[in-house]
């Protein structure tokens, strides 16, 4: 069967309602006074080894950061959570959205995020994806979503296969950082994929008992 045409009109991502609550976070537009939990961790030089941004040298950055998810918002081209976890700001998660290419209607995003170190492998952000899969689809009504991470990012490689997006192919020599050139790896889910793929998510850890 043919997929669904686009919507007729463009949706508008502002006039919608974009908080998600998940068993452990919540999902919610970022604030100003939210500076303070996320600076130590973009401050942090190592941290983002395996994204496409440095680590922030100033509060003034992460201001612009914070300010910056509204305009997108405003603008119609992304969406971007914060994460909250036991009453804290501890990641994000955005979709970065494309509407149009030239005349031609491609209703996609990219999906993108990041998590405290301390938290890591805990689960956390395979539940944000999800939520945030499922809000672009059936909420924001997006056609497909995608998402690339480092080759050698194997944590965020797991989490793209457990939200089971399809591999779509490997970008050789796709970014320079660090004094080297790195491939991507990149994956895809359409929305007629999604109803078939969605009840093979694991969001949770495999129980040892
Ligand atoms: C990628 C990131 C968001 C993952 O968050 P998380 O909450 O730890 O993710 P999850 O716990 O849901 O899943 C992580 C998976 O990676 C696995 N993993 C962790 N370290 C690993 C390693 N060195 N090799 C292989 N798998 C690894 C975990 O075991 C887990 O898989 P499992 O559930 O099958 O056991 C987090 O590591 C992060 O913020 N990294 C830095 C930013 C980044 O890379 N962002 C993505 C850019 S594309």
């Amino acid at each position: 069967m043919a997929a669904a045409p686009p919507h007729a009109e463009i949706p508008i991502l502002a006039e919608l309602d974009l908080v998600l609550e998940t068993t452990r976070l919540r999902l919610r537009a970022f604030r100003e006074s939210d500076l303070e939990d996320i600076w130590p961790i973009v401050s942090d030089p190592k941290f983002p080894a395996q994204m496409t941004w440095v680590a922030h040298k100033g509060q003034a950055e992460t201001r612009a950061y914070i300010a910056s998810a509204a305009t997108a918002l405003a603008d119609n081209t992304g969406v971007r959570w914060a994460i909250e976890y036991e009453g804290k700001v501890v990641g994000t998660i955005g979709l970065h959205v494309r509407w149009q290419i030239g005349a031609l209607r491609v209703d996609r995003a990219g999906l993108g995020y990041w998590l405290a170190p301390a938290l890591w492998g805990q689960g956390l952000m395979t539940e944000a994806v999800q939520a945030v899969v499922r809000c672009g689809f059936d909420t924001i009504g997006l056609h497909k979503i995608t998402v690339m991470c480092f080759a050698d990012n194997a944590q965020s490689r797991r989490v793209i296969e457990k939200a089971a997006f399809r591999w779509v192919g490997r970008a050789e020599d796709d970014v320079w950082r660090d004094g080297k050139w790195h491939a991507h790896l990149l994956y895809e889910l359409t929305a007629p994929e999604w109803p078939d793929v969605h009840t093979t998510m694991r969001v949770q850890r495999p129980t040892t008992t």
